[in-house]
């Protein structure tokens, strides 16, 4: 059992996904994610288990050092940082990397996701960690970040030694992955009936 503090991963608090287990395989179907990339995805879990801390690090940096992306982990008046608040989503998106990894979908799972988009929107950001911070992750930044979260995360693919070619198929597995679950968690952000 997870001890993170507001990891609500198949708990009896989520909701269920308006996204349907079909539409998800229509999903994958899309961005051509398919059986291989759940083996490279899983392969990965043994290389980034060690790294977690480590990405964390370079993610952290990565919005830290842009006002616009620190924003939405500061203080909506006094525009301060909020280290707690900072320091508790952290302890989720460690968790998050393992989750990604283990590539173990299910209803479970699309719950969670709808939970996560959740909280980077009005409806719940702020309200796992009672922060005092802005009310929304604006939608602009949320689908760029997939760049610098997985080309960042490349070179700790290569850190257990495995062949050019299958660290190249892991990195291909984890942009696959991150974009059909930031497009999962955009959800909240579309207008009625057009997801
Ligand atoms: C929360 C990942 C984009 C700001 C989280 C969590 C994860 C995550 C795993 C924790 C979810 C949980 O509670 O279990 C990502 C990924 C992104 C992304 C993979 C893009 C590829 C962004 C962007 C921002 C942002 C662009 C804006 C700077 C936040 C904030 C929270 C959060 C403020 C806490 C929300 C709350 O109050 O619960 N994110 N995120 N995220 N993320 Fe993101």
């Amino acid at each position: 059992m997870s001890t993170i503090p507001g990891y609500t991963y198949a708990t009896s608090a989520l909701a269920a996904s308006p996204v349907t287990l079909a539409d998800f395989e229509q999903m994958k179907a899309s961005v051509l994610f398919g059986d291989e990339d759940v083996k490279y995805l899983r392969m990965s879990h043994d290389v980034v288990q060690d790294h977690v801390e480590a990405i964390l690090d370079v993610w952290y940096g990565f919005v830290g050092s842009q006002p616009h992306l620190l924003a939405s982990f500061s203080g909506k008046s006094d525009g301060r940082p909020l280290g707690d608040y900072l320091g508790a989503v952290r302890k989720r998106f460690g968790q998050w990397i393992l989750d990604t990894a283990r590539a173990d979908y299910g209803q479970k799972w699309l719950d969670y996701q709808h939970e996560i988009g959740l909280r980077h929107h009005r409806v719940k950001k702020n309200m796992t960690d009672g922060a005092p911070s802005t009310e929304l992750v604006p939608f602009r930044n949320l689908f760029a970040l997939i760049f610098p979260v997985t080309f960042t995360l490349r070179p700790f693919l290569a850190k257990k030694g495995h062949s050019a070619e299958d660290v190249e198929k892991m990195y291909a597995a984890w942009v696959k992955s991150c974009l059909l679950q930031v497009t999962l968690w955009s959800h909240p952000y579309i207008k009625p009936g057009d997801f």
